[in-house]
């Protein structure tokens, strides 16, 4: 934040009152750049420095098998004892891959006894019960059909008196969990990861946001009316996504084709949030052919995925 002279304001910017930012921004460190950055690069696993890996297939059902392997992998390398941490997202794209978890954990045997989960964003405003919250999506969609406590699984309180008090202690709570194995995420057609939207610096912690109004009226088929989509969120920041140790974002479908374009070929730059992926030692995007429609380097991705050596694991 600034604290003393602007061009063309006379006096120090905290003496005026519109432009006095809130108390707890000044006492914020002057830049998490640093610390930021080297957090994510040290919380890749040993060995783990990847280019992002692109994988394109047929649909979303394909997409979903592979990144219930890659989470199915997390839970399984926690070892007897450990309590891995899986990072959660709600949308439409991550459902073949919950499905997928859910059947293998019927059919297969495949037990999450002692995972945590942590969601990446909340309504503010929705009480924790609302069908909408999105404590309430991950529990219906994923974590109610497994072996995982629902004390277990962690979310950003939307329903707090204080909103801004509410992100920070999210924001301590993720960092007083340990490092989260894998976060998934999926991507909105303004190439928005969690609710960051265009706009976000690529190390902000978690924190109030408010919606865009093209994100709006895309949350509003899950709301009675479009006047019911709440207009402010709390977010996990894209420096606190940034810190877990395999991000995959999965995506499908025509209209995330120009978002999923820009995150993976474009430009890294705050106006398209999902581009953060590129500095991450270990990201993994999984889309079906549809939404990877404008990728320019599809066949490079494509023949890279059928040549994948044996010992090269997602
Ligand atoms: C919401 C969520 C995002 C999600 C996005 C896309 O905005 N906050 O985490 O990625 O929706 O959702 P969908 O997969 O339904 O298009």
């Amino acid at each position: 934040m600034p604290t003393g002279r602007m061009p063309g304001v006379r006096g120090d910017v905290r003496e005026i009152p519109h432009l006095r930012p809130p108390v707890d921004l000044l006492e914020q460190p002057p830049c998490p750049f640093h610390a930021n950055w080297s957090a994510a690069t040290s919380s890749a696993p040993d060995g783990w420095s990847a280019d992002m890996e692109v994988v394109i297939l047929p649909g979303p059902d394909d997409c979903g098998r592979v990144v219930a392997d890659i989470l199915a992998r997390a839970v399984g390398n926690g070892g007897a004892g450990t309590r891995p941490t899986l990072g959660l997202a709600t949308g439409s794209s991550p459902l073949t891959a919950y499905r997928e978890l859910i059947r293998r954990h019927r059919e297969e045997g495949l037990s999450f006894a002692g995972v945590r989960t942590v969601n990446l964003d909340e309504y503010v405003g929705l009480p924790a019960d609302h069908p909408e919250s999105y404590r309430s999506v991950i529990r219906r969609e994923l974590t109610a059909h497994l072996d995982i406590s629902d004390d277990d699984v962690h979310g950003p309180d939307g329903s707090a008196s204080d909103p801004l008090v509410a992100a920070r202690e999210y924001e301590q709570q993720l960092r007083d969990g340990g490092p989260v194995a894998v976060q998934l995420l999926g991507i909105g057609a303004n190439g928005h990861i969690g609710f960051n939207e265009p706009g976000s610096s690529l190390t902000s912690l978690t924190r109030v946001k408010t919606l865009t109004e093209q994100t709006r009226r895309d949350n509003a088929r899950f709301f009675d009316s479009p006047d019911d989509v709440p207009r402010h969120v709390i977010t996990q920041g894209l420096g606190t996504i940034s810190r877990a140790q395999h991000l995959v974002l999965t995506a499908s479908g025509a209209g995330k084709a120009a978002a999923v374009a820009a995150a993976v070929e474009g430009p890294l730059t705050a106006s398209c949030p999902a581009s953060v992926l590129q500095l991450h030692p270990h990201a993994t995007v999984v889309e079906d052919e549809a939404a990877a429609a404008a990728l320019e380097r599809a066949d490079y991705y494509r023949y890279t995925l059928e040549h994948k050596l044996p010992h090269q694991p997602f």
